[in-house]
């Protein structure tokens, strides 16, 4: 299988996610604009992906700077375009902060230098976080045991990191360690990420699953026939407070009503410890055209009003663990997840 995102000579090549899984087609793109608009429309999405992504848009942005020029204010476009994309991922942020650092330390080389050094972050992020996820799936697997049936929503693998995945990063190592586990992949609506892209990546991977609606998960758990769910997050607030797909907070709810452990997957740069509780990460609204139609096809009449936020946040104290590459955090959060800030601190000095 081709990497989510691949450096190419002046361009990068991303699967178009909006076509799978019935079409696999590659995009190409070439500077920031288009880089901003595969963001923006969701043909490359997932939050450490869209962050990977980002630091390429910046890097290809400054590969076109002419030398009339003036460098400073043209990488600020740059930033600038890329931030606006989408709100809620943190790991998008984090890109564009690490690749400023880059830029502002070698600001005297010449304009081409500087660029072919930002060229080279970028390739660093997209490694480091292929990395993190290897680490967050050889953490994580010990808390799937053998015959587990794992319920997950949207998106959290391969497609939506560098590779590998976060959430489903974990059911994958937990599956490469030869335990039999079962997934239940809810389809996720308005876009339907779990049944396009979750179920294409474990059908690659020869990952036994089954593909739910939405509404079925309460009733699956019920019946006994979930034993413990894992997602992914956008973003995480120092109380553990996390952003993910919108659907994810039902899914806590329905756990913790249950009585099943609820987990998330994240690396350490989906984290936002500027915020001390979720009630301050922006939730991105997304075209009403999403919630209308499902696969294309109008499902309603064309002026009912339509709600259609991209995310939602689960409190912290519905999620029973929290993994990311440093280990595995269980409540209270705001005490568990300190050392972890002070590691995120550290390691964006040294960019
Ligand atoms: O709107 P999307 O598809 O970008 O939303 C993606 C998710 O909500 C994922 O669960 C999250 O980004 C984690 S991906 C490892």
């Amino acid at each position: 299988m081709r990497p989510t995102i691949e450096w190419k000579e002046g361009k990068i090549v991303l699967i178009d996610q909006r076509r799978l899984p019935l079409e696999e087609v590659y995009l190409e793109c070439r500077d920031e604009n288009e880089v901003a608009e595969a963001i923006e429309s969701l043909a490359i999405r997932g939050a450490p992906a869209i962050g990977v992504a980002a630091a390429y848009g910046v890097a290809l942005g400054l590969l076109q700077v002419r030398p009339e020029e003036d460098l400073a204010a043209r990488f600020g476009q740059i930033i600038g375009r890329l931030a606006r994309t989408r709100p809620t991922a943190r790991n998008l942020f984090w890109a564009l902060e690490r690749m400023k650092r880059v830029f502002e330390e070698n600001r005297r080389l010449p304009c081409g230098a500087l660029a072919l050094r930002l060229v080279r972050e970028a390739q660093a992020i997209e490694k480091d976080d292929l990395e993190r996820n290897k680490k967050i799936g050889l953490l994580g697997r010990e808390l799937i045991r053998d015959g587990n049936s794992v319920l997950t929503h949207c998106n959290a693998g391969g497609l939506a990191t560098a590779g590998y995945g976060t959430a489903i990063g974990i059911i994958r190592a937990a599956f490469e360690q030869g335990k039999r586990i079962h997934v239940f992949v809810d389809e996720t609506r308005p876009f339907l990420q779990g049944a396009r892209l979750t179920a294409w990546e474990l059908d690659r991977l020869g990952i036994p699953f089954t593909l739910i609606t939405d509404n079925m998960a309460g009733w699956l758990m019920k019946k006994g026939e979930i034993h413990l769910a894992i997602t992914g997050a956008d973003r995480i607030a120092s109380n553990g407070d996390a952003a993910n797909k919108i659907g994810t907070y039902s899914i806590a709810v329905l756990a913790r009503h249950h009585r099943l452990p609820f987990y998330i997957a994240a690396p350490l740069s989906s984290f936002d410890f500027s915020l001390r509780d979720g009630g301050g990460i922006p939730i991105e609204e997304r075209p009403s055209v999403e919630v209308r139609a499902v696969g294309g096809c109008t499902v309603t009449l064309p002026h009912v009003p339509v709600r259609n936020p991209a995310f939602d946040v689960t409190p912290g104290k519905l999620v029973s663990a929290i993994i990311s590459e440093r280990g595995i955090a269980r409540p209270p959060y705001s005490k568990s997840l300190r050392p972890w800030r002070e590691k995120n601190e550290e390691e964006l000095s040294l960019f």
